[in-house]
Formats: C-alpha cells, structure tokens, sequence
C-alpha cells in the first residue's frame, strides 16, 4: 500500500493505472468496469468527457456530484457509498468509485424488488402496485432493512433524484450500499426514488443524532470540501434539508408528479 504526499494511505483507487475491462451498457452515461494494474482492485469508472449533458443539473459535474455525495455519507458516518474519487482515467478526469461485489443468485426477493400484488413477502414494504408488461398486476416492494432505511434517510438529505433498485446493492460483506448520484444535491427538491416504503414514519433518534453532528460540521472544513463539486446555493440548501430532519424527524411522503425514477431498476 502507497502512501499519498497528503499522508492518506492508498491501495491503488486514487493513482494506480486503470485498464477498462468492460462497460456497463445498461448505464445512461459511459460507465466503464476498470481494474488497477497488479493492485487487485476493481472499481467503476465514468469519465467527465461521457457524461451527457442536463439541462437541469447544469452546475458542476455529474462525477463532481457523486464525490459530493460520497463525502456527504461519509461525513455522516454511514458508509452508505463506496469509496469514490475525482482522478485521472483512461479517459480523463471522472469519478473512481471502488466495485462492490455481491451475491450473483441469491435466493429470495431482492432488497428492491416487483413481485405479484398477493405475494409481499414478509418483511417487505409495497411502494406501488402496477401492471407488467403482460398485463399482470404487480407489486413494487423493498425490503424494511434498516441498512435500506438508512439510504433512505440519505437520499433525503441527498435530494437523490435517481435511486432506482438497481442503485441498492448488497455486499458480500452483509452491508448495502448505494451507488450513482450524479444527480444528487440539487438546490430545489428532486427527491426521486423507490423507497418510499417508510412515508410518513418518523426518524429513530440515533439517526438524527448523526444528523445534528452532520449539519454542524457543514459550516467547516466539510463545506469548503464539498464547494470544489458544488454551488453555495447547494450547499445551503443541503444544510436546510438536514435542519428540516431534525425539526420534523419524519420520513417525506412523495409530492412530486414523478416520484419513481422511470425505469425503476
Ligand atoms: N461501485 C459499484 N459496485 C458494483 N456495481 C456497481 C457500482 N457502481 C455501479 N454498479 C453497477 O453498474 C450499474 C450502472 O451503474 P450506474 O452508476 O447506475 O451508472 P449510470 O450513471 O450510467 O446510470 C449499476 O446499476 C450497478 O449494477
Ligand atoms: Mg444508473
């Protein structure tokens, strides 16, 4: 392991030599699988240069945003997401976000799931019921995981206007995580997800106590850390939304026309 000139130990995620050993095709923008020369270390890879433009995340970068996030969640002491970075690539600068290996076939539902309307599982919540492409009615449902609850409460605070099931992944290590938040920490609210199963619930106080911690560090140096990725005006509002937490400790319920990403997973 290098260490780096700023004394943070490194396996090869900020400066080892990337090589792309595949693409992600289901991926909206260019996301490429790389894998560090000799470090044994894969991680996932979205150059600046493939991110298409939004015209309404027009500040900043999408790789920009998802270091953001990552800093938020770290902040907070919840490793929610993998570790990523802003570096070099093959393709230039992008964000490096370490891979996250999880069980290809395991049995049962997955945390995010459609299943049919008469077969929530147990310890499932539904979301929303709808048809397949076959005309059968189903059920969205996500697991009431409280490591799910926690991305939840994230993505809240994150303003995540995309967390599709697929964006939930479970470790081999027993931990979820969450992973693609280019569009993340918008000034106004684009809270945009599938786990709204806890609608309405209120927040457990261990929760908000990361909260409270979290909103007073902002001011400081976790603020001049996230204005290399953001605007102030995102960044208050960020503040604002951890301040609105912790007034109302209560889960928001969908206001939006589309509160579902499109796809889903
Ligand atoms: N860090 C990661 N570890 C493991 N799989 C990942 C990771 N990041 C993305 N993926 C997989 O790649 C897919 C596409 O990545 P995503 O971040 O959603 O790309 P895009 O921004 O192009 O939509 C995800 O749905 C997930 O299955
Ligand atoms: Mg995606």
């Amino acid at each position: 392991m290098k260490s780096r000139n700023d004394g943070v130990s490194d396996d090869g995620l900020h400066t080892a030599e990337l090589t792309v050993i595949g693409q992600v095709t289901t991926a909206s923008n260019v996301t490429l699988v790389c894998e560090a020369d000799g470090a044994g270390l894969r991680v996932v890879y979205k150059p600046v240069r493939g991110e298409r433009p939004l015209w309404d995340f027009p500040d900043g970068t999408l790789a920009g945003r998802e270091v953001a996030s990552y800093l938020v969640s770290e902040a907070i002491g919840w490793g929610v997401i993998p570790e990523t970075v802003l570096r070099e690539g093959p393709f230039g600068p992008g964000m490096v976000q370490r891979w996250i290996d999880t069980a290809e076939d395991a049995p049962g539902p997955d945390l995010v799931d459609l299943v049919p309307v008469d077969a929530v599982p147990e310890g499932y919540r539904e979301v929303l019921r709808a048809l397949d492409p076959g005309g059968h009615p189903v059920s969205l449902v996500h697991a009431d995981d409280p490591r799910l609850h926690r991305m939840a409460v994230l993505d809240v605070l994150l303003n995540n206007a995309d967390r599709k099931g697929g964006h939930a992944l479970e470790g081999l290590d027993g931990r979820v995580y969450g992973v693609d938040h280019g569009i993340c920490l918008h000034s106004e609210p684009k809270l945009r997800t599938v786990l709204w199963g806890w609608a309405g619930e209120p927040i457990g106080d261990e929760l908000l106590t990361d909260i409270t911690v979290f909103v007073k560090a902002l001011p400081g140096e976790l603020g001049d850390r996230l204005a290399e990725f953001l605007t102030d005006t995102e960044i208050d509002a960020l503040e604002t939304r951890g301040r609105a937490l912790l007034e109302e400790p209560v889960m928001p319920r969908p206001v939006s026309q589309r509160p579902i990403p499109w796809p889903a997973f």
